[in-house]
């Protein structure tokens, strides 16, 4: 197996980009990252969205992205698992590179969710329908379930949990392409709207229009495009249950753990290794059970930990510090490659004001649904 570098990537602005179709945001962000690792020509492409066809109406996102981004004869693929669906599309490439296939090649994810006028609807496609959706159930829902298992489990409480929210929208104002750069305390937490009790508006990742997209290669070719490549050190993917009622424990994300487990491995690295991480914090909770998954606090100790100001700057280690899910904003598809992205970005000490001191190795994790997938990335600057 060949070992592989991101060598360019770009992303757009996240938030309701109305004046801009599916099509526009994946090529800027696509073409951004050609741009950014100085290739004029792919090998092949991955286009990563979670449903093209109920939030766009669109279809065929291979043959629509290759033919707008004047790729026409390259093979090219959608695709899909829910939110993980960006971290799934960056796996794919980097198998092709790996195995010797494919040079260069492009892993993008999208996702246009203002357009619709029932997203809630359209998210729920994603849980299972029989058991979940078909009987109201939405993810906020099922997120507020494992918030009160958690909370009663570990006598979490509620202005612990609003930690979360605080901190990401305190990162989130250093990073230009967040949706909600704004700052955040626990009077705007506990008095937003209540959305699924425990977890109000503030609690609850947004709907967003977004796309990102990174350029892989064989890390021998790298120094060629670039005097900065990013190694793909390890990479874990995962399933779980796809219906919360059957995790047999609701304070636990079986997937990431063994997504974690499976990165590490191949990175020969352990969680103390780790300089900060990018985690899947699509509602408060999923930030505390995830980081727990991933062996960087013990089981019941992540949010009061978050709540001592353990996960940001000059704690024990910086979680999400382009803003997360929450403040940034979270368009499905695209979210894994953008998580991704801030990993590179902040290895290579391009992070700015979010940058983390002596940063040696990122990690990015994204999950789909309440769990069902999970994708998880380790990388390295060499
Ligand atoms: N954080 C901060 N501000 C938010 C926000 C969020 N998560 N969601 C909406 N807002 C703001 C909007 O910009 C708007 O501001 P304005 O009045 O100044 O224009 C206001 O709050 C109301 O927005 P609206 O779109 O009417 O909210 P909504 O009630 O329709 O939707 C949620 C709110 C939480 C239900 C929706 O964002 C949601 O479903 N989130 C979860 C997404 C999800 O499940 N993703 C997959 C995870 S597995």
């Amino acid at each position: 197996m060949r070992e592989v570098a991101i060598i360019g990537v770009g992303m757009t602005k996240f938030g309701e980009l109305w004046d801009q179709g599916i099509r526009d945001i994946y090529a800027e962000a696509a073409l951004k990252a050609m741009e950014n690792a100085g290739v004029e020509k792919i090998d092949s492409m991955y286009v990563g969205a979670m449903s093209g066809g109920l939030y766009a109406y669109q279809e065929h996102l291979s043959s629509v992205m290759a033919d707008y981004i004047g790729q026409k004869g390259v093979p090219s693929a959608r695709v899909e698992s829910a939110c993980a669906s960006g971290g799934t599309a960056i796996r794919a490439a980097f198998m092709e590179v790996a195995s010797g296939m494919s040079d260069i090649v492009l892993a993008g994810g999208v996702e246009k969710m203002w357009d619709v006028e029932d997203g809630t609807f359209v998210l729920a496609t994603a849980s299972d329908q029989e058991y979940e959706a078909y009987n109201g159930v939405t993810f906020p829902g099922l997120y507020a379930m494992m918030a009160r298992a958690y909370m009663d489990k570990y006598n979490l409480t509620r202005e612990e949990l609003a930690a979360i929210p605080i901190k990401n929208h305190k990162h989130a104002v250093n990073n230009p392409n967040a949706q909600y750069p704004f700052e955040l305390d626990l009077k705007g937490v506990l008095g937003s709207s209540m959305v699924a009790d425990p977890l109000t508006l503030m609690d609850c990742s947004p709907i967003t229009d977004g796309a990102a997209a990174v350029i892989l290669c064989p890390l021998d070719l790298a120094h060629k495009f670039t005097k900065h490549p990013v190694k793909i050190k390890g990479i874990g993917a995962a399933t779980g249950p796809i219906a919360l009622h059957n995790h047999v424990d609701m304070t636990k994300l079986d997937a990431v753990r063994i997504a974690g487990e499976r990165a590490y491995k191949m990175a020969k690295l352990k969680p103390l290794d780790i300089s900060f991480v990018e985690v899947h914090d699509c509602f408060s909770i999923a930030e505390i059970i995830v980081l727990e998954e991933l062996g960087f606090f013990k089981y019941g100790k992540a949010g009061k930990a978050i709540a001592n100001g353990e996960a940001t700057y000059g704690g024990k280690i910086v979680v999400n510090p382009s803003g997360g899910l929450k403040a940034k904003g979270h368009p499905v598809g695209a979210t894994g490659v953008a998580q991704v992205i801030e990993c590179y970005e902040q290895l290579t000490g391009k992070a700015g004001k979010r940058q983390v001191k002596n940063a040696n190795y990122g990690m990015a994790q994204n999950m789909g649904g309440s769990g069902g997938s999970c994708v998880v990335h380790i990388l390295e600057a060499v």
